[in-house]
């Protein structure tokens, strides 16, 4: 059966024009033209990673579909709706990892990471899979950067995670922006609270949205972030999880708050914030960018605390907590840096009898260090130049017949519009002295 379906799409494969092959929708390709502001956000993420003495972790990206129904909860949207899932030859159900986190904890459990060290500092960056519908800001692939504290339950720890998120908003210019911060407290908090919610909505059923009365059985507690105007209205009046936290996760959040304050992060406590994954307890927090358009996708970023989540997949119970941030959202919302050009030089070459000697001068400048571009194809100087140009290079180095008799090459400044003869054998040291004080 298998084969017949490959053979037929190979046939409509056939059958149709090549131009027709797209990427899958909602994946998108990241062009040269885009990666300058990529690797802008990967640098400065692992940079501030190491600040706050947090080590990468690289995990695989398919696992057992079971790995995320336990640990995100089969009642989300994520589990219900959202996942890429298949059976592989074994006949195992796997799953494209929609998130981190259980990924991170089921490594740290195989690993026993715990035993080598009593608090381990994770993070991570990579591709997630979830097939929600696509719009601006949201993707079926999409790119998470991430960190996971396991092994310490103490408020700071939730305090330094809001910190380490604020330093990447800050280092990466994205100046508007929310905090939020909440808490959901203990898995009895929140029975407790489901059932008030429940009580609260039950009676004005039919006054909530069509998506909302579906998760009034399933997961109240959904309800409170729907978009919906007319969910919005009903839950301004919705009875508050803070009133429902014991003394423990009340003084807990109140130490959270208060470390804050003290380190000068303004943040908004938001009682309607649940988050849409099972595993969090006590502080949950979420950061929204205002300036950038991204209209409902202004959460570029999301985490909280995870005391349970270890122990529901089958390991040594093990407080934790984290984040994780939406690379192509912060992309959004990150202002626009001049980009640095790709090249350092061109070398470029008057006649054709000369290429030999271009070739290797190419060489020795890449030797030396130096990221240089050349073009093969026979064309003028003057395209030749334009195509340096394009490539930003600040230098071309023009070899010619005349150069090549005279031991010089011709060095034009493309940035000052200047140009001299320079001798071949004092040329690096001088382009390298030239380029240092660009
Ligand atoms: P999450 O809120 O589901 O949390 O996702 C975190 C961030 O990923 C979101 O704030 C958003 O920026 C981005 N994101 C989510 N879905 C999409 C999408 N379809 N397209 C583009 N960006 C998206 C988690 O995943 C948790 N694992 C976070 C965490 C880590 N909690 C504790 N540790």
């Amino acid at each position: 059966m298998k084969l017949v379906a490959c053979e037929a799409v190979a046939q409509r494969l056939e059958g149709g024009r090549m131009s027709t092959l797209q990427a899958v929708k909602g994946m998108n390709d990241i062009l040269p033209s885009e990666i300058a502001k990529w690797q802008r956000f990967e640098t400065t993420f692992r940079d501030i990673a190491a600040r706050y003495a947090f080590s990468e972790i690289r995990t695989p990206i398919v696992e057992p579909t079971e790995l995320f129904a336990r640990s995100i909860g089969q009642g989300t949207d994520i589990v219900q709706k959202e996942m890429y899932t298949f059976v592989d030859k074994g006949e195992k159900s796997l799953t494209l990892r929609p998130e981190g986190t259980a990924s991170t904890a089921r490594a740290f459990m195989q690993h026993r990471l715990g035993a080598q060290s009593p608090v381990n500092k994770l993070f991570y960056l990579g591709p997630m899979y979830r097939r929600e519908r696509p719009a601006k800001g949201r993707y079926r692939q999409f790119f998470q950067a991430g960190a996971e504290w396991i092994g310490d339950d103490s408020a700071y720890a939730d305090a330094e995670t809001v910190a380490f998120a604020h330093s990447l908003l800050d280092a990466l210019g994205i100046k508007e922006h929310r905090i939020l911060i909440n808490s959901i407290g203990s898995n009895e908090t929140r029975a407790n609270y489901r059932k008030a919610l429940y009580d609260f909505l039950e009676p004005k059923t039919a006054q909530l949205s069509v998506d909302s009365q579906r998760r009034l059985e399933l997961n109240p507690l959904r309800i409170l972030d729907s978009k919906d105007p007319k969910d919005k209205a009903l839950i301004g009046d919705a009875p508050s999880i803070l009133d429902f936290l014991g003394a423990d996760d009340r003084e807990h959040f109140q130490q959270v708050q208060e470390a804050l304050t003290q380190l000068g992060i303004a943040f908004e406590i938001e009682t309607r914030l649940v988050r849409g994954l099972d595993y969090y307890n006590r502080s949950l927090f979420e950061i929204h960018a205002t300036a950038a358009d991204l209209g409902s996708q202004s959460a570029v970023l999301g985490g909280g605390r995870y005391d349970g989540l270890l122990e529901t997949l089958g390991g040594k119970a093990a407080p934790a907590t984290g984040f994780a941030t939406g690379i192509e959202r912060m992309l959004l919302a990150m202002p626009n840096a001049e980009t640095a050009p790709q090249i350092d030089v061109a070398v470029l070459v008057a006649e054709a009898s000369l290429r030999g000697d271009a070739l290797l001068l190419t060489e020795r400048l890449r030797r030396a260090g130096m990221r240089v571009d050349a073009d093969w194809r026979g064309l003028s100087l003057k395209s030749q130049l334009r195509r340096s140009d394009k490539l930003g290079a600040p230098f071309a180095v023009i070899l010619g017949q005349r150069e090549k008799e005279n031991g010089v090459v011709q060095l034009k400044s493309l940035k000052k519009h200047e140009q001299k003869d320079v001798g071949i054998e004092g040329l690096i040291p001088y382009l390298q002295s030239e380029l240092e004080s660009l």
